[in-house]
């Protein structure tokens, strides 16, 4: 039996598995992921107003400040290494199914699983329709003494045909690196991107900020939707957390399906995109 179409512009909470096998085949324009790496530790985000409360922290110098925690957001990132990517396959699986063949698939990983993602999408898509792995760099955080900090995630964009949307003049062209090298003209236009992006993360006082641990920037999810979707087209992130994915597209006229298991990431979405559309959510577990 021919399965019914999801709404468009909605949010939907349960474990994306589930949701997308109710799904039917080949309507998804572009699908960008970004799982849960299996760090092995619980993702967590604390936002605190210092000089309130009753707990106490040490700061700068030495001086005790008073601190209110005003959210905590976590979820668990820490399965058995053989179950996560079992966990990744089945899921990519399905977001294969429901793409277009006209369609782009882009899995958000990090420097720890990326070899271990190249196989899975080489198996299910097929090695030759392997499009780039772009490198996000960012300079954010600690920097460990024994070896060069690790400041970038991989992005693997793997295409369903051989046909696939790569609109050029859409992507945001950057300055030359050295610029006297290539004359005005040339200077002040700028040029395209390579595979190698450098964007930073959201920065802690930012508006875009939601408060949801991983959220990724929303320049970085303009330059894929950009770039590999058009006017209209649906786009979907069934790992969706705060919805970054649905705001950008949102705003660049693309439709959009978010889903997340998590009910912080729903009212969170809830409020980021009520703002913009109306947001249908509905509960599958
Ligand atoms: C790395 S975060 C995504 C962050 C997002 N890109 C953003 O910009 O906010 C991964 C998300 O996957 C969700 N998740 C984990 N397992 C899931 C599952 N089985 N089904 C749906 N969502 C899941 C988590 O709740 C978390 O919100």
């Amino acid at each position: 039996m021919r399965q019914p179409l999801p709404q468009w512009n909605a949010i939907y909470q349960g474990d994306c598995l589930e949701i997308l096998r109710c799904w039917p085949d080949a309507f998804v324009d572009l699908i960008y992921i970004d799982p849960p790496f299996n760090t092995g530790q619980r993702r967590r985000l604390q936002s605190i107003k210092l000089g309130f409360g009753r707990q106490q922290r040490r700061g700068f110098g030495g001086k005790t400040y008073n601190y209110e925690i005003m959210s905590d957001i976590s979820y668990a990132d820490n399965m058995p290494f053989d179950a996560y990517l079992e966990f990744l396959y089945q899921r990519i699986q399905e977001g294969w199914r429901i793409l277009k063949p006209t369609g782009s698939f882009f899995l958000h990983v990090d420097p720890r699983i990326v070899h271990y993602a190249r196989l899975i999408l080489d198996d299910i898509f097929g090695a030759d329709h392997f499009i780039n792995e772009i490198i996000w760099a960012y300079d954010y955080g600690g920097r460990p003494r024994d070896r060069f900090p690790w400041k970038h995630d991989n992005i693997l964009w793997y295409t369903k045909s051989e046909v696939w949307t790569f609109n050029l003049d859409e992507v945001e062209r950057i300055p030359y690196m050295a610029p006297e090298l290539v004359g005005p003209e040339k200077a002040a236009r700028g040029k395209l991107p390579t595979d190698v992006w450098w964007i930073t993360i959201v920065p802690t006082n930012s508006k875009e900020r939601t408060g949801y641990p991983t959220q990724k920037p929303e320049k970085l999810l303009e330059r894929i939707i950009r770039a590999a979707s058009r006017p209209g087209d649906l786009v979907v992130d069934y790992f969706a957390g705060s919805g970054t994915t649905g705001a950008v597209a949102q705003r660049l006229g693309r439709r959009w399906i978010l889903v997340d298991n998590h009910s912080a990431a729903i009212s969170i979405m809830q409020q980021r995109l009520g703002c913009l559309a109306l947001p249908n959510v509905t509960s599958v577990i």
